[in-house]
């Protein structure tokens, strides 16, 4: 299967709103009055429809929190209920890390993750850095969790 990624269009808001909402459950630290809207359309951030060959939407990944000058941001990524488990989250990531240094020409993404999420093994499984780990940052159901912080430089730059 052929997955590319376009740029986000009106009709898949509500689906990047709802995949946003839901990773609040992995959210490093307990969200609280978790609003989606204001990442979606921060200025400084990019988000993408990762769509199969009929133009199946499949997931929405972005990087936002970008830092022009440092040429940086903070990678997201969501697949749809239906395209779950199935491996596609590592396959986004690597598609949205060729795009942000290929043609955002941006040099160091950051993936800040829940110890033991779903992204934290995806960050692993494409082999990004972990820079460091944040004690105890999240009481999640009557136990103490950590941040785990990744990134990854622009293999062109390092
Ligand atoms: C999290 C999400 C992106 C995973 O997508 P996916 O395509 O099902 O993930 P994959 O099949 O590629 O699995 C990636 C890894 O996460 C693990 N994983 C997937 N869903 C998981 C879950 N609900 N709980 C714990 N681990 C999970 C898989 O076992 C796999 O780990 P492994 O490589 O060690 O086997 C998807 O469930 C989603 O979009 N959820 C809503 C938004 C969200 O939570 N975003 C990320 C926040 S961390």
């Amino acid at each position: 299967m052929q997955i590319t990624l376009i740029p986000i269009r009106p009709e898949d808001i509500q689906t990047a709103s709802d995949l946003l909402f839901e990773a609040s459950e992995w959210a490093p630290r307990t969200p609280v009055n978790m609003d989606p809207v204001p990442i979606l359309f921060a200025q400084n951030s990019v988000w993408l429809t990762a769509v199969t060959e009929d133009k199946e939407v499949v997931g929405i990944v972005g990087v936002h929190g970008i830092s022009f000058p440092d040429r940086s941001g903070e990678l997201a990524c969501g697949v749809v209920p239906k395209w779950r488990t199935q491996g596609l989250a590592k396959t986004l990531a690597d598609l949205l890390h060729t795009y942000c240094f290929d043609t955002l020409n941006l040099h160091r993404l950051t993936s800040t993750c829940l110890q033991d999420s779903p992204m934290s093994k995806v960050a692993f499984a494409c082999n990004l850095v972990l820079e460091g780990r944040g004690c105890h940052s999240r009481f999640k159901n009557g136990e103490w969790l950590d941040t785990l912080s990744f990134a990854l430089l622009n293999p062109r730059e390092v």
